[in-house]
């Protein structure tokens, strides 16, 4: 139960004051939820500023489609009888990522309030939420105030707000001293390569010195972490634009912003400017929504195609959004590793139309920090995703390719704390000899009797693709024992198809080895996510 602090006649919305008052409870340590690993003192500050508002949204309604694994169209049917503002939501990718500069919730709230325009800022969603936003926009009419007036919360903790509220706020209560809004200025202490050679994939171990920040993270936290552009796209788009000669123009580029897709302010701007009929017409197109080649397309690419569509340098950089945090699970115990937070980054680097696109924080953090330099981070805690209270609670964790990260920091974390709790999991990746993450680590947490048992499943070491939920079918029966002895079950990396190829399987073991129909077997998957033993970290 919420208890209120803020006075009825206080000058805000019902929605507001619900909000506010979970806010400050959270602060205060009133009525706010645990963190359920007994580190509750480690946690409390970044943790409870931006527990309590959720605690308080979801005490008051549920969102049953905020799932990043789950299908849009499953989504969107949950959302069906919900206000408008809801079915938006449902479009959104559910990771709470913060790439919009929102979180789903607030990102769908500021269009349905007509506060944000653009529809393209979801970009895990890419194409699939900005076609169904624009359906629903449109559906809807012109966009209308709908009474939600937290249009400014943006992603992160309640702090970052930055209306009249966010004043109000920031007048009452003590502010965490980094967040979002301040991230702190840690050191890189060393990003090293975890695959051997000869693997397809370059996935890193980034250690980053916290000294100094007082950042107290738990394990199943992620890390927020801000990066910068490479420095040699940065020039070549210069180049394209003449502006070589502009050190300002260069440092805001690298720091400040976002070179992927162009908003849509820059592609009406580009129309305006295009001199070319052509590129007019074919910009026109792209604005309007009828082709969607932009879609997949970062700024060089549309200053090559429409070469005639020239504004100042200036200009074109005051319409470029700006680049937004990366979020990583947290892969350390802050037990284990004082003062440091590790992480488990996959590399993103692909080729398109001849030229190599780099992720930009997955590079920066692999190629661009030196060690000792500047990395600016800040806590994204979970709440959802987090240790059994209890340490003799048997923990199953599912975590190929990067999915390893938060149960790496659960096994430090239980290590430490000397938890008795049995603890099962199942890894994957591609070849057993280039890409076993962790594997001495791992083969260590078994041989000290912390791991109990350790599944592999290396999908290209065979014919056959092999996945983690061949593994769990394999075993089955072992797999129901320990759910029958209240094991929590935890899932960890690609939404996309992982998360839910293994919800599938779960489903299938516990209908077949409880001996229990397809509704059943729900029921019993449904208690469990109700009961906090089923918990996932996808994305
Ligand atoms: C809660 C949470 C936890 C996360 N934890 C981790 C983690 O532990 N480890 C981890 O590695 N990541 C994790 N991520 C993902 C991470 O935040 C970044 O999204 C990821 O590192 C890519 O960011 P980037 O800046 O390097 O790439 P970006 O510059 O953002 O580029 C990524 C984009 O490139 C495009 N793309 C990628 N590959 C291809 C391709 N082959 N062809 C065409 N287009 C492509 C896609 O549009 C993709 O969205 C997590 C995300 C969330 C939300
Ligand atoms: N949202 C984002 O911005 C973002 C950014 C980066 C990564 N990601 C996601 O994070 C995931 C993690 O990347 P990663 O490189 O660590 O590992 P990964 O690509 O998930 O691969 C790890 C292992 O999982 C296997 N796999 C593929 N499909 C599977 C399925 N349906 N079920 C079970 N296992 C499956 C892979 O096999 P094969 O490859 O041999 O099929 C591989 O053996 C990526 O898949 C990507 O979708 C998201």
């Amino acid at each position: 139960m919420t208890i209120p602090l803020l006075p009825e006649s206080a000058p805000f919305s019902p929605a507001q004051r619900a909000w506010l008052n979970g806010f400050f409870a959270g602060l205060l340590g009133l009525g706010g939820e645990g963190n359920g690993n007994g580190n509750g003192a480690a946690s409390a500050g970044a943790a409870a500023t931006a527990t309590a508002p959720a605690a308080v949204a979801e005490a008051e309604e549920d969102f049953p489609w905020h799932d990043p694994a789950m299908p849009m169209d499953e989504r969107l049917k949950l959302a069906e009888e919900r206000p408008y503002e809801r079915k938006l939501m449902a479009a959104m990718a559910q990771l709470d990522c913060g790439a919009c500069g929102y979180l789903c919730k607030t990102y769908s709230e500021a269009i349905a309030a007509g506060a944000e325009k653009s529809l393209t800022k979801c970009v895990p969603g890419g194409k699939e939420t900005a076609r169904k936003l624009k359906e629903l926009v449109a559906a809807h009419g012109a966009t209308t105030t709908s009474g939600v007036a937290m249009k400014s919360l943006v992603a992160g903790s309640g702090p970052a707000a930055t209306t009249t509220n966010g004043a109000a706020m920031k007048s009452v209560v003590a502010q965490p001293a980094y967040d979002r809004s301040r991230p702190f200025p840690a050191k890189l202490i060393a990003s090293l390569p975890l695959n051997r050679p000869g693997s397809q994939k370059d996935t890193r171990h980034v250690m980053i010195n916290l000294a100094g920040s007082d950042l107290a993270y738990k394990p199943g936290d992620a890390l927020g972490v801000f990066p910068e552009n490479c420095p040699e796209l940065v020039d070549e788009l210069l180049r394209v634009l003449g502006a070589a000669d502009r050190p300002d123009l260069r440092a805001a580029l690298i720091r400040e912003s976002s070179l992927a897709r162009p908003s849509d302010d820059l592609v009406e701007r580009l129309v305006e400017c295009a001199t070319d009929p052509d590129e007019a017409d074919h910009l026109t197109r792209l604005r309007d929504g009828e082709d969607d080649w932009i879609d997949t397309a970062d700024l060089l690419d549309v200053l090559r195609r429409y070469p005639s569509a020239r504004m100042d340098a200036e200009e074109l950089v005051s319409l470029l959004a700006p680049l937004q945090p990366r979020l990583y699970s947290i892969s350390s115990s802050l037990r284990a590793h004082p003062e440091e937070v590790h992480l488990t980054v996959g590399v993103v680097r692909y080729t398109k139309n001849e030229r190599v696109r780099k992720g930009v924080a997955s590079t920066f953090l692999a190629e661009r920090v030196p060690a000792g330099s500047e990395v600016r981070v800040f806590l994204h805690p979970s709440h959802r995703f987090q240790l059994p209270d209890d340490g003799d609670t048997p923990m199953i964790m599912v975590g190929p390719g990067t999915g390893i990260a938060p149960f790496r920091a659960f096994l430090e974390e239980r290590q430490a704390l000397g938890a008795g709790g049995k603890n099962w999991l199942f890894f994957g990746d591609q070849c057993q000899a280039t890409d076993f993450l962790y594997q001495e680590e791992l083969r260590k947490f078994q041989q000290d009797g912390l791991l109990t048992r350790l599944d592999t499943a290396f999908s290209r070491d065979q014919a056959e693709k092999i996945y983690v939920q061949d593994r769990m079918r394999d075993r089955a029966r072992e797999l129901w024992g320990w759910l029958e002895e209240g094991a929590h079950f935890y899932v960890c990396g690609d939404a996309k198809r992982m998360a839910s190829d293994v919800d599938r399987a779960l489903h299938e073991i516990i209908a077949d080895q409880g001996g229990l129909s397809v509704e059943e077997a729900k029921a019993y998957v449904a208690k469990m996510t109700k009961a906090g033993r089923y918990q996932r970290d996808v994305y």
